[in-house]
């Protein structure tokens, strides 16, 4: 696959609850092995469209095209196998609080694939460290873990089974921003050794800068604003102007110009 193809292809997308629509004829692509940071107010339908676009949220109108497939029109099994190629760390609720970590990112394994329990083992060991968590850190409790850790570990899971995409929701919301730095630095290195395509819904400024490649702005429904920083920074739309150009925008961008 080139840089150029796009593994997810939204068009005309309406998603609504009751008399509203949240999302309005959006349109979006995202292309083989790019890192799409998604930003938007909050509320602005961020996490909705990560949901509809993996299935979990109904339609109103419109076509999601993800690996050339349309779940709207897929059968059961082309659907599961569908959701294997993909791997989530969701905004809440990022890890089964009575399973271990080892069973945590053995879950997807256990649902999918019919190996032996010393194959999942080494799997669910190599993840671990493939996030920068130790050997010891596999029988843990999720409330043992740090905020950091959490992250890592469902992140771990979520590359559970080497997944061509990583969908992301606020994956550093809630860490102080070294360990954000470093989760920033995790994805890219991911990203680049797998080759991943990644959708990441964030509110940090600071990964937009460092991790993404591309980002897309949405409001009233719709992707007003797409492409890199320097297009962000050249936007007229009053939420990119006041997102990118305010105080802490105009404060990294000019690090990233003197840098
Ligand atoms: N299951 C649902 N039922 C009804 N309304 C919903 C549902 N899920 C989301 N919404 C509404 O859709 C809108 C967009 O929500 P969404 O969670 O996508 O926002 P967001 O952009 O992810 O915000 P944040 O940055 O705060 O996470 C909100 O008005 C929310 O109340
Ligand atoms: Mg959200």
């Amino acid at each position: 696959m080139t840089k150029k193809t796009a593994v997810i292809k939204v068009r005309d997308l309406v998603v609504g609850f009751g008399d509203e629509n949240v999302l309005d004829h959006l349109d979006l692509d995202v292309r083989a092995a790019e890192i799409l940071g998604v930003v938007g107010a909050s509320g602005a339908g961020k996490s909705v469209l990560l949901r509809t676009i993996i299935g979990l949220l109904p339609r109103r109108h419109g076509t999601i095209e993800v690996l050339g497939i349309d779940l709207a029109d897929a059968g059961e099994e082309e659907r599961r196998a569908l959701e294997r190629r993909w791997g989530v760390l969701f905004q809440q609720g990022a890890l089964f609080s009575s399973l271990t970590v080892r069973q945590n990112v053995q879950f997807p394994m256990r649902e999918n694939l019919d190996i032996s329990q010393r194959l999942m083992d080494e799997m669910a060991l190599a993840k671990l460290e493939m996030v920068g968590l130790a050997p010891q850190d596999l029988d843990k409790f999720p409330s043992e873990l740090s905020g950091g850790m959490t992250k890592r570990v469902a992140l771990a899971r979520a590359l559970a089974l080497d997944p061509e995409i990583l969908f992301l929701d606020e994956p550093t919301s809630g860490l102080d921003p070294i360990s954000a730095g470093d989760f920033d630095e995790l994805i890219r290195t991911l990203q680049q050794t797998l080759e991943i395509t990644v959708f990441m819904v964030t509110h940090d400024l600071e990964s937009l800068y460092t991790a993404c490649d591309r980002i897309a702005v949405l409001a009233d429904g719709k992707v007003v604003a797409d492409g890199p920083i320097a297009t962000m920074l050249e936007s007229e739309h009053p939420w990119v102007k006041t997102y990118f150009q305010g105080k802490r925008g105009g404060m990294l961008a000019e690090r990233q110009i003197s840098a």
